[in-house]
């Protein structure tokens, strides 16, 4: 604060640093997706901002950060209405927010993606001073990224890190974050929370948008909670409860929603309360000797070993980049291997393109969901229907396509997963970022699969989406199907998981019982320290 604003500021002067007033926002089809919210943000203090998938989360601060116009409303600073018409111009005036879906140019690396959304045009000199910069802002933030790689060919999680480190390089004094740690290995959470209390104590705002009560109860100061839309909730984090929260969020009984809660936080065992004992005899997925190499053509999974059988849940834990979306993609078509086998009950799937891998019985729930996932500007129902088009009940006469059973199998999809849109002809991209995450999962599971090939399956969806997501999991583990489950969720992987193998630089460390392991173990595993050798 400079002499002057000190001078200006009167004691009567309000001490909000930015207020949001009545905030409607009706998107073009008529979805309401904000109904007069209010919200004062202050200086120096963390705000959680909860809600189900679908709430406005993303639309509210979507508003704040310029990005899209309220209907209704206002936002006003103490100098008076702000009315922001792009990001930029909310940048200036020093508020910056880290998009639930990223907005990096591909071909360019972290350094010129930075650069980029500074105002000049950039030159090399300006190149090297950015590159400087964000050494010394990853070194102080814990955040660390390859520099020099496109970002395209990193991993969704340094992705991320390059939106959070472009944002922080910008200096601002209100920075929002959508579902930042959703993509975030447990230490970036540490690091990222540190960072984010030193800006608090700097006196700086923050908005953390989290489906993650741990979370907020461990970072924010302030608990917001948007339903349907509307504020429902104004709380103080130390006198809000967690059940008390997921009742806010969901408005339901008190007892669906701490249960909710318990999973999540706890990382309840759902799935060994109910589980059968059902392996087949024979495994599903058998991977011998496989090796295949990452986008920068280094070794990315080493002479990889293991079988999948039926009726299990195979999770695969570890800190993402060691190798599990080269492994995934390479097991689905996406990516061609080295050398090594892998088949599915007994037939070679390697070399095979991925509709081909679809065909012979495998679902693919794919961890970059926006660029694998979904087709944003096709419907619902085209979106519903990608990879099952060919399934008879779809086909008409001269392969006409059966438009009504389509729509009626969406309608059933949204019933079945909670997908809240507009309805089956709504393009996907109109849908908040957790429904189109329920409606690629809907999809994948509804195909009831010989095998799922599940990553980051509950990443983003809201605690009772999460909940269902993995009870489905689980219940087709009982049906007997085999999953393989990659997750950087250390809880859920152990929640649901009947062997678990800890992956670290293209290996596995090991491959245990959920019951042999525990966390310490596995948190030296993870960073590729061998237990029993000990700590060498
Ligand atoms: N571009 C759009 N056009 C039409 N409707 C939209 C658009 N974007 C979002 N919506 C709708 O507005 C509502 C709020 O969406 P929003 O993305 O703000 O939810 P959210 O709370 O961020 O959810 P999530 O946790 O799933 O990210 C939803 O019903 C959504 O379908
Ligand atoms: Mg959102």
């Amino acid at each position: 604060m400079t002499e002057e604003d000190r001078l200006t500021k009167s004691k009567s002067a309000p001490d909000y640093y930015l207020r949001a007033e009545g905030i409607t926002k009706v998107y073009s089809n008529g979805t309401v997706a904000l109904k007069e919210a209010d919200l004062e943000i202050h200086r120096g203090e963390i705000i959680g901002l909860l809600g189900e998938n679908g709430a406005g989360k993303t639309t509210f601060t979507k508003i704040l950060s310029g990005l899209l116009p309220p209907t209704k409303g206002r936002v006003i600073s103490p100098r008076g209405p702000v009315r922001f018409k792009s990001p930029r111009e909310a940048l200036s005036f020093g508020i910056g927010m880290v998009y639930q879906h990223f907005a990096l140019v591909g071909t360019f690396n972290a350094a010129e993606n930075v650069a980029l959304s500074h105002d000049h045009p950039f030159s090399p000199i300006q190149l090297t001073t950015t590159k400087k910069k964000l050494q010394e802002l990853m070194d102080e933030s814990g955040l660390h990224v390859p520099l020099d790689v496109p970002v395209e060919k990193l991993a969704v999680g340094e992705q991320q890190r390059v939106e959070i480190l472009k944002v922080l390089s910008r200096d601002v004094d209100l920075l929002i974050l959508d579902e930042p740690t959703s993509v975030l290995t447990p230490l970036e959470v540490d690091e990222l929370f540190s960072l984010l209390r030193r800006l608090k104590a700097e006196g700086k705002s923050i908005i953390l948008i989290t489906h993650k009560l741990k979370e907020v109860g461990s970072v924010t100061d302030r608990v917001v909670v948007l339903r349907h839309g509307e504020m429902v909730g104004d709380v103080p984090t130390a006198q809000a409860s967690t059940e008390q929260l997921a009742q806010l969020m969901v408005g339901k009984a008190l007892e669906e929603a701490s249960s909710a809660v318990e999973l999540q936080d706890k990382g309840l065992p759902a799935g060994k309360r109910t589980r059968a004992n059902v392996r087949t005899k024979q495994p599903v997925l058998v991977v011998d000797g496989l090796t295949v190499k990452g986008n920068t053509g280094e070794i990315a999974v080493e002479d990889l070993s293991f079988e999948v059988y039926g009726g299990e849940i195979f999770g695969v834990a570890g800190v993402e980049g060691n190798g599990q979306s080269e492994l995934v993609e390479a097991l689905t078509g996406l990516r061609h291997a080295e050398s090594g086998s892998a088949s599915i009950n007994g037939k070679n799937i390697l070399g095979l393109d991925p509709r081909e891998i679809y065909m012979m019985g495998v679902a693919h729930i794919p961890e970059d969901r926006w660029r694998l996932g979904l087709v944003l500007p096709f419907t619902l129902a085209e979106n519903a229907i990608l990879g099952v088009q060919r399934w008879e009940e779809f086909r008409g006469p001269m392969s006409f396509l059966r438009w009504g059973k389509i729509n009626q199998h969406v309608r059933e999809l949204m019933d079945r997963f909670e997908i809240r849109a507009a309805g089956p002809n709504a393009p996907a991209k109109s849908l908040s970022g957790g429904n189109q995450q329920k409606l690629i999962v809907g999809r994948e599971l509804a195909k009831d699969p010989h095998i799922v090939v599940a990553s980051q399956p509950t990443r983003g969806l809201d605690i009772g989406a999460a909940k269902y997501i993995r009870d489905l999991l689980v219940e087709m583990r009982n049906k007997g199907r085999a999953i393989l489950l990659v997750s950087a969720d250390l809880d859920e992987v152990l929640a649901l998981s009947d062997r678990i193998a800890i992956m670290y630089e293209g290996r596995f460390m090991t491959i245990a019982s959920p019951s042999d392991l525990d966390r310490e173990t596995i948190g030296m595993l993870m960073g590729g320290v061998a237990v029993k050798e000990g700590a060498a």
